[in-house]
């Protein structure tokens, strides 16, 4: 008799991060538990279009796939709806996460540090953008709301630069948010897994130099990682572990998520994002943050699988 569970890896989707999500795939392809699991292959394309009728044919979806209308609900909710258990958060937190002015909403409702930020939507009047942005101070982050992978995301030094940062994000979303920019801050990220019971990494490390952390930069040419974070005392180790385990509660996380943040050279950490489908290669930063605890990248796949099941 075959017992082993029947797992559907979705991957591809309707968003810019199409290509990663592939490359996520790949490397679960590769590296699950061939004696515990099946893999049915849920390949989505770029329209968003895939051959539903596969989804019978599983127990479980593995979500290897990452940006808007993957990581944003609403492939959780269609799950969800059709009875199917799936890998990661639910369709609530997916959207919480996915949405950068709800989410910064949530971090402060619950005390969290965030950097100064401001979100509107097309129709508000310039002059009241520049009002708000010379209240936050320049240099500002211009960020299309919803996207992912730094796509549409400028640094404006100078008002001068505030009206192309704007239609560059608009290409993306029609809201936008704008923060205060952190001077060459350091990227500290940690991972989380669980749904009751929580296991956090050590904040590990991306080294970027003071610049935006860009698309090219995540996937083409990386910034070298550090998968512990050096110099850094264990206060902020555990306000950094603390801060990630806490906006995961709020926000109602499961499965697992990855949790970024900025520290200022002053040492003041700011909580940045929630990514709800972290990058996933064996050499993301989730899976090594994971390895650095003993983790080893096939038995991680099976626990997210595990905590799937039992959602
Ligand atoms: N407030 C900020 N101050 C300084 N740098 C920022 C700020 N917000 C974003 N950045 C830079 O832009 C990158 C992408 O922003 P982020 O909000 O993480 O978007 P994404 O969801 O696309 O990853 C960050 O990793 C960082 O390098
Ligand atoms: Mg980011």
């Amino acid at each position: 008799m075959n017992t082993k569970k029947k797992v559907g890896l979705i991957y591809g989707g309707n968003s810019f991060e199409h290509e990663v999500s592939k490359m996520t795939a790949q490397s679960i392809r590769e590296n699950i538990d061939q004696s515990l699991f099946d893999i049915k292959e849920i390949y989505i394309d770029k329209s968003g279009n895939f051959d539903k009728t596969l989804l019978k044919d599983i127990e479980v979806a593995f979500l290897a796939i990452h940006g808007p209308n993957c990581e944003d609900g609403k492939l959780q909710k269609f799950l969800q709806d059709n009875g199917l258990k799936y890998t990661g958060s639910g369709a609530k937190a997916s959207q919480i996460n996915m949405d950068k002015i709800i989410m910064h909403d949530y971090f402060r409702k619950a005390g969290l540090n965030t950097v100064s930020y401001f979100g509107f939507n097309k129709i508000f009047p310039i002059k009241d953008i520049k009002k708000s942005v010379n209240k936050l101070g320049l240099p500002i982050i211009v960020k299309p709301n919803n996207t992912g992978s730094s796509i549409g995301i400028l640094r404006v030094e100078n008002i001068d630069q505030l009206d192309d940062a704007l239609k560059e994000a608009f290409k993306y979303d029609n809201r936008i948010i704008i923060e205060k920019a952190v001077l060459n801050p350091r990227e500290l990220e940690v991972a989380v897994l669980g749904n009751d019971k929580l296991l956090t990494s050590k904040p590990g490390e991306i080294f970027t130099h003071g610049q935006v952390y860009s698309y090219e930069n995540k996937y083409c040419k990386p910034f070298k990682t550090n998968k512990v974070a050096e110099e850094l005392s264990k206060t902020q180790v555990d306000q950094l572990k603390e801060m990630a385990e806490t906006a995961y509660c709020i926000t109602g996380c499961k499965g697992y998520a990855r949790i970024d943040f900025f520290m200022d050279q002053n040492g003041q950490i700011y909580i940045n994002e929630i990514n709800t489908l972290p990058g996933f290669t064996k050499i993301s930063m989730f899976p090594q943050l994971m390895q650095a605890l003993g983790f080893s990248y096939q038995d991680l796949i099976t626990e997210i699988i595990q905590l799937a099941l039992k959602k």
